[in-house]
């Protein structure tokens, strides 16, 4: 085997069994021996039975036959580029991550995607988009797996189950959009009330871009940046798209799915084919890191609330240019493997619950869809950083390790001290206290709050939009056949605003139901109450 010559366009080289066009002028089989017929198998006579000696036959046949991994739980049709991040250099004061600083390049590989469609799913359905970024860092891989809407569904990994389930196709029919299916996503969204902010921009146009290329993407939880000195800084990564954020609307959206269920992936593969490059700008907001991890009255635990633009902007650190298509896209858009505990030194998670869960599950995953422990080494997968862990073994192991002593110190195979200390490393524990006044168990009191953050989403729209959002409501909600969450749907949204509530209940010719919380567009801090006096922008 020749070294690792694996590139980001895609393309291998060198590496033998990895670069094989399958265009020769004769063929092997998998072993290299010269075969001088593949049509016809081996048979007792012309018209005998055929026999279990033909093992070209067999290979052919078994290969065949195992050519499909599963698909992924959540996210499963999806379309990827790659390219390039190049760090403008404004963040090189709160982290020490090198691809960060003034004019490093990174190479990329990003893939969009839909959350609950199986593989084949149309593209243009109503349904948050993922936004999953590998950047392949000098100082080992970092991967930002964030969606195109800013909030989550849930504030706890715990209920990820539950809310998939609630929007997957039932087991007798498997039919996605079944009414059955809208029962139960809407008993789910309107029992788990926390839902109903991350629901809201799902009604909205965001729950139907144009094209990938016009999509913003969020990392959705508070991160933590660290310095070179130490000092921490809260964040929110933000990606803006340098083409704008535009949407379909619905009539477009449900023809384009029947007339080319593969828009987006189209649309995004024929734009850099035809040198249109997409770029979106990476940008943070900041936050102090208070103990008590709250910014203007906001929890930033709580992935179901954002943090308004008019508090704290984003500030651009840096460009990221999609520049090639993959060549493959089993190996890569299928294989590709992201994890939110992918990180380099200088960035760190914080102890949101939902992100505490993710960091469980994206691996455990990823055992079964790709066979084992190993998928690290598929080229796709490959740090562009020297690796020197201390992993052996496991299905589908291509490292040859050497040596006898994979612990540290170790005195054998010429000795090995202790790792250096936390100044070069990355994964290092920010002291933080906990404390536990209430049940371990409990979420934290400022959680509670399920709907002052749908209510600025609200106010914040245009008219046009806000006829969209009705329109959304009425004909989703139309869908299901339970009366009763009809009538809970409707409380939801008298407790966001009184006029979505009665359009849509009007529309649903349901009876309007009263609000259950207090409608003064007041969050849990002073400075959103100001910005819900300022809005609406029309
Ligand atoms: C896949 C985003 C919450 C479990 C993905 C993907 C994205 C994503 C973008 C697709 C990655 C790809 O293209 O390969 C998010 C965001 C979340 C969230 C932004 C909340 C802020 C969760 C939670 C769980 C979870 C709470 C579980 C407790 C999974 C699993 C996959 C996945 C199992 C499939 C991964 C694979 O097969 O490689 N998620 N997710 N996600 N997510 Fe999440």
């Amino acid at each position: 085997r020749g070294p690792d010559t694996y590139s980001p366009t895609g393309r291998t080289t060198g590496a033998r069994q990895r670069d094989v066009a399958q265009a020769g002028a004769y063929l092997t089989t998998a072993q290299g021996a010269r075969l001088y017929e593949t049509d016809h198998s081996l048979k007792a006579g012309p018209r005998g039975p055929v026999l279990l000696q033909d093992h070209h036959l067999r290979e052919k046949v078994t290969h065949f036959d195992h050519e499909r991994i599963p698909e992924r739980v959540v996210h499963a049709r999806g379309a990827a580029a790659h390219g390039v991040f190049r760090g403008y250099g404004a963040a090189a004061g709160i982290s020490k991550a090198a691809f960060l600083a003034e004019g490093v390049e990174t190479p990329v590989f990003v893939r969009f995607s839909t959350v609950l469609g199986s593989r084949g799913s149309a593209d243009t359905v109503r349904d948050t988009r993922g936004f999953a970024t590998k950047f392949y860092t000098d100082e080992g891989v970092f991967d930002l797996v964030g969606n195109n809407i800013p909030v989550f569904f849930i504030q706890d990994a715990i209920k990820f189950p539950d809310v998939i389930h609630a929007g997957k196709p039932h087991p007798d029919r498997e039919i996605p959009q079944a009414q059955s299916a809208h029962d139960t996503f809407w008993d789910f969204v309107t029992l788990h009330t926390e839902a109903t902010h991350h629901t809201l921009w799902n009604m909205s146009d965001r729950g139907i871009p144009r094209s990938y290329r016009m999509m913003e993407g969020f990392g959705v939880h508070t991160f933590r940046l660290v310095n070179a000195e130490g000092d921490t800084t809260l964040v929110k990564f933000h990606w803006k798209p340098k083409l704008g954020v535009h949407s379909l609307v619905w009539e477009e959206a449900q023809i384009t799915a029947g007339m080319d269920p593969d828009f987006h992936r189209r649309d995004l593969a024929d734009a850099i084919e035809a040198g249109a490059f997409p770029e979106w700008e990476l940008g943070v907001q900041t936050f102090p890191d208070t103990e008590d991890q709250m910014f203007q009255g906001i929890d930033l635990l709580d992935a179901t609330k954002l943090v308004p633009e008019e508090l704290a902007p984003v500030r651009p650190i840096g460009l990221m240019t999609l520049n090639a298509n993959p060549s493959n896209f089993f190996a890569e858009t299928e294989q590709v493997a992201f994890h939110l505990g992918h990180l380099v030194p200088g960035i760190d998670v914080t102890n949101d619950p939902l992100l505490q869960g993710r960091l469980f599950s994206y691996l455990d995953t990823q055992i079964t869809r790709l066979g084992g422990p190993n998928f690290g080494q598929l080229p796709i997968n490959r740090t562009h950083a020297p690796v020197n862990d201390m992993l052996r073994d496991g299905m589908h192991q291509t490292a040859v390790h050497r040596g006898v002593a994979p612990y540290r110190p170790h005195s054998l195979d010429g000795g090995c001290p202790f790792l250096a200390g936390e100044e070069t490393g990355a994964y290092i524990e920010v002291p933080v206290e906990v404390s536990a006044s209430r049940k371990a168990r409990d979420a934290a009191v400022s959680f509670d709050d399920h709907f002052s953050q749908a209510r600025l989403f609200w106010l914040s729209m245009t008219a046009t939009e806000r006829e969209h959002i009705v329109a959304a409501y009425t004909f989703e909600l139309g869908k299901c056949w339970e009366e009763a969450v009809k009538e809970r749907a409707l409380m939801v949204l008298a407790n966001i605003a009184p006029e979505l509530c009665t359009q849509v209940a009007v529309g649903l010719g349901l009876p309007v139901p009263e609000a259950t919380v207090s409608l003064a567009p007041v969050g849990p801090s002073p400075a959103l109450s100001q910005l819900g006096k300022e809005w609406p922008v029309d």
